[in-house]
């Protein structure tokens, strides 16, 4: 699978909330070979701190020239990039890894649980113009309505209408995305698509397995080369032994994987 390595424009900066940002950069090469559930890693500053690249999804991709990173503050390399300028240049690695797959013959359902929906956006978009007589059902989760209202926003642009539930009863559901999801029977064809934290996608993996559901699952590890070198994103298997979560994945068959749930 080819991958390109280049330094690409900041074309557009738009922050949501008080610490989340989204960049649109320049790259034909990356967008035109993105498949949804892939991502990217972004060299965060211009010296060697942080070293190590981040990783971010794929959250959207436009004009075949365009493609959208997502992401929260939540250490040095996000607020690097959170202080960027548009017009500054990123170096960019990508696409890599695996993407989710896609049955148009079947349902499908969104779940997608703070950052985590960052690459649901692409997925649902796709889904949306792919598999035209089966438009997904989206459910979406974050803290406060600031941080999911914007989010919404671009599902509903795409013509898909979202069920929300925020962990402060702000806007949707006051509670978790597996409450919603519990009180929709989606039918035995459904396929689930998940990404955001551990717990929340090993609660929706159990629920898929208990109502028959198939579930893909993203997997958000720490990952240092995100090529498959250095065994940084290793991710326990149900058949024994490790996968990596950069290449063999970010997206997973939920069954494949070892789920330490407690
Ligand atoms: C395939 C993939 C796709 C991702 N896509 C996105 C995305 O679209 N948007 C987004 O906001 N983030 C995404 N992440 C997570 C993102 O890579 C991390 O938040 C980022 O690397 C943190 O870098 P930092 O230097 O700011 O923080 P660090 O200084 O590296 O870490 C700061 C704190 O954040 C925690 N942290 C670091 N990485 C993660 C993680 N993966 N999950 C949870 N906590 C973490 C650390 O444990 C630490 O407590 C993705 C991760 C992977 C593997
Ligand atoms: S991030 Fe290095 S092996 Fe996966």
């Amino acid at each position: 699978m080819s991958q390109f390595q280049e330094k690409t424009q900041i074309i557009r900066i738009e922050r949501f909330a008080s610490d989340i940002v989204r960049l649109t950069l320049d790259s034909p090469d990356i967008t035109s070979l993105a498949q949804p559930g892939q991502f990217v890693m972004v060299r965060t500053g211009n010296s060697n701190d942080p070293l190590l690249r981040r990783p971010f999804s794929i959250s959207q991709t436009s004009n075949g020239k365009h493609f959208q990173i997502l992401f929260k503050v939540v250490g040095r390399g996000t607020s690097l990039l959170a202080h960027c300028r548009e017009g500054e240049y990123l170096s960019i690695l990508g696409p890599l890894g695996q993407g989710f797959r896609v049955d148009c013959q079947r349902t499908h359902c969104l779940v997608g649980g703070g950052m985590g929906i960052a690459p649901l956006l692409f997925l649902g978009k796709y889904l949306s113009r792919k598999c035209t007589s089966n438009p997904p059902l989206v459910i979406l989760g974050a803290r406060t309505r600031e941080e999911l209202d914007p989010l919404v926003n671009d599902f509903n642009e795409l013509g898909l209408s979202v069920h929300s539930a925020t962990d402060d009863g702000t806007l949707g559901h006051h509670g978790l995305v597996t409450d919603v999801l519990k009180g929709l029977d989606l039918g035995p064809n459904c396929q689930a698509y998940v990404c955001g934290p551990h717990p929340m996608m090993a609660a929706v993996h159990l629920l898929c397995k208990d109502r028959g559901y198939a579930c893909q699952v993203s997997m958000e590890t720490s990952m240092a080369c995100g090529m498959g070198a250095c065994l940084g994103c290793i991710v326990p298997v149900e058949r024994g032994g490790y996968a990596h979560a950069c290449c063999d994945g970010p997206v997973f068959d939920a069954k494949e994987l070892l789920w330490q749930v407690k």
